[in-house]
């Protein structure tokens, strides 16, 4: 079923800091296109890598570090798996373990766990950086013409 309206309505009321700000609706966005093209390539399970484009940044304090982030994240999704969302018990702990260490600098995990990594870290042009390879997981995202794309779109402003 993936992301509903009521679902995004939902995070954007409780979304404490600018919707324009870098980690706001743009980067969500961005990160769920980034990561729908990434699963054609890896196999990853779409509706998770979704989720987590729209719910990985959702409960930030701050632009900044902000390292309980992923975590708060994570309890957020479980409170709402068998309302706005509706994952089965495995689904429903890769989501919550790709929000819990999303922000650390680690590239091992399952499949779709590194796909749902690798959008968002293909998304970090919009600060000025370009992705590199090795903060990248997937082969998929760390094709040179993937990083470009990525990299272009992330530095649109509008
Ligand atoms: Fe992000």
């Amino acid at each position: 079923m993936g992301v509903s309206q009521d679902l995004i309505e939902v995070i954007r009321k409780e979304f404490a800091l600018s919707p324009d700000g870098i980690h706001g609706v743009a980067h969500w966005d961005r990160v769920r296109e980034n990561g729908l093209r990434l699963a054609e390539l890896t196999g990853a399970d779409p509706e998770v890598v979704e989720l987590f484009a729209y719910l990985h940044d959702s409960k930030r304090h701050d632009d900044g570090f902000d390292p309980d982030h992923g975590q708060r994240a994570a309890e957020f999704v479980r409170t709402l798996n068998g309302s706005l969302i509706t994952l089965s018990d495995g689904d429903l702990e890769r989501l919550v373990y790709a929000c819990v260490h999303h922000s650390r600098d680690i590239t091992q995990a399952e499949i779709t766990v590194q796909t749902c990594w690798d959008a968002d870290r293909l998304d970090i042009g919009r600060i000025g950086v370009k992705p590199r390879a090795r903060y990248l997981c997937t082969s998929a995202a760390k094709e040179p013409g993937i990083i470009e794309w990525a990299f272009r779109r992330s530095q649109q402003t509008t």
